[in-house]
């Protein structure tokens, strides 16, 4: 088991302090971030006493230190996940050879690439979250909402951590690019579509926590199997976090389905009674869904191939598949054609980006199946449901195809007729903030759209006050 070294400045368990230069490097980036955090972190709760877990080392039983932290304070750290003795590399055409430890020449900069793209979806979430404090619906939810900020802030740190120990100067460049980006910026966006997506309500934060968080998995599951080891070991500790992320999208939407349901026996119309009707929620889904799954990239991609190929980036538990060389299979893909779709068989290493995406859908599947339950169980009849994957695809090979939830491929004219059955209206997305207009901050309350949750957290009832300094 590594030791955690609790540099004064940065905890880590990388034994930062042999190596000066790398420390010395962080230690300047660290002012850097934290302007950035001051800038772009929760807007308003900066000097608020938060419950927040903190990661202070990889150890299964005791990773996480519970208590009351401002957030400009929270000690962002270094982590990697213990080393595997003689680990190999597990797929593609470098199959069973030792894993590297240092960034091989020629695949300097896909590797490069890889982390920059998924180290700036970090910062990006925390951008896109970051007025919600102002309108959250309990302290509970408040106090999620920032342990997800916190904790996409340390997913930064890590990668920012690699560009710096593996890059070079290109690497501290890149890593200060990652605190210059904006979220929705005209200029200089986030790298990735779904991460310049506003994200202003609580309803779009539990299906962006659902949803494309939930991509962020599938992408770490990926890169854990890499044979550049230090990202192995990496992502494979932000799996540990990222799990809470993805539980809060799904209690929480399944809260508010929970609400839902009990407000439609009081009224047929749950608007009337301050509820997020059923087919509000299922445009929701439809958008965090289809933006999501772009997320995943072209169906048929030579990059996919070549990452695979060349070890950097795996499929999700690789060792769960019986051939890592995916030499001779085929994938049948379906892509637009004459007159709707038509099947094409796609070498397997260039479909990878797609079987990636169908562990995902079958993930994602799990969820909706449990918020049915909810449903089920409350003697309601009606479903929340995936939309086809072909639904309003901005990447791949439906870009440019028009196709409706059931993926039948419809006109442009048709679909932009259709858009506001299918996706947020203005006049839905209107009537979602009517709701959340004010924050909820006695420790007691639920905001009226939401179901309270099972249980608090770490032991603690679910109206402890989790975010100090609040009212008054
Ligand atoms: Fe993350
Ligand atoms: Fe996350």
């Amino acid at each position: 088991m590594s030791d955690v070294i609790n540099d004064d400045k940065i905890p880590n368990n990388v034994d930062l302090s042999s190596d000066k230069k790398l420390q010395r490097a962080l230690v300047e980036w660290q002012p850097k971030y934290l302007a950035w955090w001051r800038e772009m972190g929760p807007e308003g709760f900066q000097a608020h006493d938060v419950f927040l877990r903190t990661a202070i080392s990889v150890d299964n039983a005791g990773w996480a230190h519970f208590d009351y932290v401002k957030m400009p304070d929270y000690r962002w750290g270094i982590f990697l996940a213990d080393p595997i003795a003689d680990r190999r590399i597990g797929f593609g055409d470098n199959f069973g050879k030792p894993v590297w430890t240092e960034v091989p020449g020629e695949h300097r900069n896909t590797l490069r690439r890889l982390i920059v793209t998924q180290g700036d979806t970090e910062p990006a979430s925390v951008e896109q979250q970051r007025a919600l404090g102002h309108s959250c619906p309990s302290l509970y939810d408040l106090r999620n909402l920032f342990q997800i900020n916190v904790e996409e802030g340390r997913h930064l740190w890590a990668m920012a951590y690699l560009l710096h120990s593996h890059f070079g100067r290109d690497g501290r460049e890149e890593a200060e690019a990652l605190l210059d980006r904006r979220s929705g910026d005209a200029d200089r966006p986030r790298i990735l579509g779904a991460f310049n997506e506003p994200c202003t309500d609580w309803l779009s934060l539990f299906m962006f926590t659902f949803f494309t968080d939930r991509d962020g998995k599938f992408q770490l599951l990926a890169l854990a199997e890499s044979g550049f080891d230090p990202l192995a070991r990496t992502t494979r500790f932000m799996l540990t976090e990222e799990a809470h992320h993805m539980f809060v999208g799904e209690t929480g939407v399944g809260r508010i389905v929970r609400r839902t349901a009990e407000l439609m026996k009081e009224n047929d119309d749950v608007r009337r009674v301050g509820g997020i009707d059923l087919p509000t929620m299922q445009k929701y889904l439809n958008l965090w869904y289809s933006v999501s799954l772009d997320l995943f990239g072209s169906e048929i991609s030579s990059n996919a191939a070549s990452f695979f190929a060349d070890g950097l980036k795996g499929r999700a538990r690789e060792p769960s598949f019986e051939d890592h060389l995916a030499l001779d299979g085929f994938y049948s893909l379906e892509v637009p054609g004459k007159g709707g779709t038509v099947t094409e068989e796609v070498p397997l290493r260039n479909a990878m980006n797609e079987v990636l995406r169908d562990a995902y859908v079958e993930d994602c599947q799990r969820g909706v199946d449990k918020w049915n339950e909810i449903l089920k169980r409350a003697g309601i009849g009606d479903r929340l449901k995936l939309p086809s994957r072909h639904f309003h695809r901005r990447i791949g090979a439906y870009a440019n195809a028009f196709c409706d939830p059931e993926g039948r491929v419809v006109s442009p004219a048709d679909f932009e007729r259709r858009r506001d059955e299918w996706l947020p209206s203005a006049a839905d997305q209107a009537y979602v903030k009517s709701l959340m207009t004010k924050p909820v901050f006695a420790p007691n309350q639920m905001a009226n759209w939401i179901s309270p949750p099972a249980h608090g957290i770490k032991g603690y009832p679910v109206d402890f006050e989790y975010v100090r300094g609040c009212e008054g």
